[in-house]
């Protein structure tokens, strides 16, 4: 996820960008650029860091650059490290050509590989840069034409904003899947990927659909789809403050994200799945030889992660039938576990610098393990300290409960399972296949119970005094159990349990009475029988009792005092839509409580100290 500003008008833009690409900062910051049409040709400033950073460049004079059409970003690292030469704006070979982007170009290496073989030469790691060199090849044609084409050839989720050194006065933008608003002016037009970059100037949006090319003049803007037919914009005044478009109009950052899950799953698929349903993860850079050597998987983590990493055991020995031993990293390092050259570690962190998993990389990288880190930062420390490292791509996760990174870690570690299934020989081709139809089913399945989420908070609100909660789930529901406990306990402050509901009757059953409330996570698996006789035993004791079921579970919804309905999926991909209503039913009970759930009180998103 990265910001994109573009501007054309009268002022200068340098300042109209910078303070754009301020108001974007929480969508990336690890660097950022602006590109300004000038006299002399495009005038290209960048560099790795924030917008402060950016800014002392500027200052500098030698990045400073008068014009009064513009095009900037700040990036959120997905191909190429954090550094200067990754910073976008990308250009060609003749510098006469400028490009932004935000989102994933699937097929980028094919692009690379061709333009390299017509001469192109590439500065960056970027999947960006063959935008830029793709701008170049076609010459002087029009430049709508070109970003048409472009988009025609570049696979996957994008936005862009094109600058040409030969038409001084034109900025280009397109979009697919990424978001991409215009800012409509008196003789001058904004692009932003997100409402708060412009509001400052104009409350008069223009909302650019799929496939649509824009380009902005100061005299006005005009829309075409691929096929160049002229598209109406849909114009809306925009009624918000500054502070609320920062949160795109959620209540909470932690809101906003829960409702960004499917864009972070798209994100986090794309390129991983081919058209013949077979799982590519060319990060690990393993032969099949060195992915049937490996003889035991550990999995490292702590919070959310573990929870994300539990669900990982299930998959990869379901999946590959290697033993998959999990720890709390907190606790790894002091165990003396054993571990050799033959021993997988995967350590999952959302942020990639939590003291206690990195530590246990660090300790399984010197027993000489092969250490693949799996985070959503690129170039955290742990990612430096891996041999391999496996993103998600959820975009910067500003509350501090974490919920997309979490969805992203479920369907990464079901890649992973399916992944080293495939390469070590252990899976047939046919549950390859439906496993990984499903998973690509995720982010519209995601998106359809997103649907009812005001129903889901309207349930959980007759909740908002509960004192003590249950949550109970069997095989790969109960990390499910697990991180819906978690969530309630760290935003709504409500003493809450995840348990494997099997394990009830040995304790802690003698806690359930009337007046407690147990969620039972019971999607479809092997165990559904089983979790409802758990169900029962708590019933008759006279709790109170919410299920998260699987759309049409007759025999569930008979014995529930309420539902929380999610779609059909199969048992090891089901856990993702099936945290979903357990995030809002956190989410709901905090807000109803009046607490602030962005955050919650003795907590940090990052925990650097042991
Ligand atoms: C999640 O909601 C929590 N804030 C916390 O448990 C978190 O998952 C944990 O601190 C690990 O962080 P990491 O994923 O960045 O390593």
């Amino acid at each position: 996820m990265c910001g994109i500003v573009g501007y054309v008008g009268s002022k200068p833009a340098q300042s109209v960008l910078v303070n754009g690409l301020a108001r974007l900062e929480y969508r990336g910051y690890d660097s950022a650029g602006i590109a300004i049409m000038g006299d002399d040709g495009i005038g290209v400033t960048r560099t790795a860091g924030r917008i402060a950073d950016l800014v002392s460049v500027i200052n500098s004079e030698q990045g400073s650059y008068a014009g009064s059409v513009g095009i900037g970003h700040t990036r959120w690292a997905t191909h190429g490290a954090p550094v200067t030469k990754n910073a976008h704006p990308h250009q060609d070979c003749s510098a006469t050509v400028a490009v932004v982007h935000n989102g994933i170009i699937e097929n980028y290496i094919q692009l690379r590989d061709e333009l390299i073989a017509q001469g192109h030469t590439f500065t960056s790691d970027t999947d960006t840069e063959v935008l830029a060199h793709m701008v170049e090849r076609m010459g002087d044609q029009p430049l709508e034409l070109v970003v048409r084409n472009i988009m025609e050839k570049a696979e996957g989720a994008l936005a862009i904003g094109v600058v040409r050194a030969s038409d001084p006065e034109l900025v280009v933008a397109a979009r697919r899947g990424s978001p991409l608003v215009i800012g409509l002016g008196e003789d001058e037009n904004f692009l932003a990927s997100d409402i708060p970059a412009i509001l400052e100037h104009t409350r008069r949006i223009a909302i650019v659909g799929d496939d649509n090319v824009v380009s902005l003049r100061s005299s006005g803007i005009a829309i075409t789809d691929l096929a160049g037919n002229p598209v109406e914009p849909i114009v809306r005044e925009i009624e918000w403050d500054l502070e609320s478009a920062e949160r795109g109009g959620y209540d909470d950052f932690m809101l906003k994200e829960i409702f960004e899950q499917p864009t972070a799953l798209r994100d986090t698929l794309a390129g991983r799945i081919d058209e013949h349903h077979r799982i590519h993860l060319p990060e690990l850079d393993l032969t099949a030889r060195e992915a049937r050597a490996i003889d035991k998987v550990f999995v490292v983590a702590c919070g959310t992660s573990y929870h994300a990493g539990l669900m990982a055991k299930y998959a990869i020995e379901r999946w590959t039938r290697l033993p998959v031993e999990i720890d709390i990293a907190s606790e790894f390092r002091y165990r003396d576990p054993v571990l050799d050259d033959r021993t997988m570690v995967i350590g999952m962190s959302q942020s990639g610098e939590t003291a206690d998993t990195l530590a246990a990389l660090e300790y399984a990288q010197a027993q000489g393990a092969y250490v693949v880190a799996t985070t959503n930062v690129v170039d955290s420390s742990m990612a430096r300290v891996a041999d391999a490292v496996l993103y998600t791509r959820a975009g910067p996760e500003i509350g501090v409960a974490s919920t997309k990174t979490f969805v992203c870690q479920l369907v990464l570690m079901q890649l992973l399972g399916l992944y080293l299934g495939q390469i070590r020989g252990a899976l047939d081709g046919a549950t390859i296949e439906l496993m990984a139809k499903s998973v690509r089913a995720l982010p519209e399945q995601v998106e359809q119970l997103l649907e009812h989420a005001d129903d889901i908070m309207a349930m959980a609100r007759k909740y908002k005094d509960v004192k003590d909660v249950f949550f109970l789930g069997r095989g790969a529901s109960f990390p499910i159990a697990l991180e819906g406990a978690l969530k309630l306990k760290e935003i709504a402050y409500v003493r809450a349990e995840g348990y494997p509901a099997g394990e009830m009757k040995h304790g802690p059953i003698a806690l359930i009475e009337k007046g407690v409330l147990v969620i039972g996570v019971a999607t479809s698996s092997h165990l559904h029988a089983k979790t409802l006789s758990n169900m029962e035993e708590v019933k008759a004791r006279s709790a109170t009792l919410l299920m998260v079921l699987t759309e049409g579970d007759i025999d569930g919804q008979r014995m529930a005092d309420d539902i929380a309905w999610v779609p059909h999926a199969p048992e090891l991909i089901a856990p993702v839509t099936a945290v979903i209503p357990l995030q809002l039913f956190a989410y709901a009970i905090s807000k109803a409580r009046g607490l602030d759930v962005d955050k919650p009180r003795n907590l940090a998103k990052t925990v650097t100290v042991e």
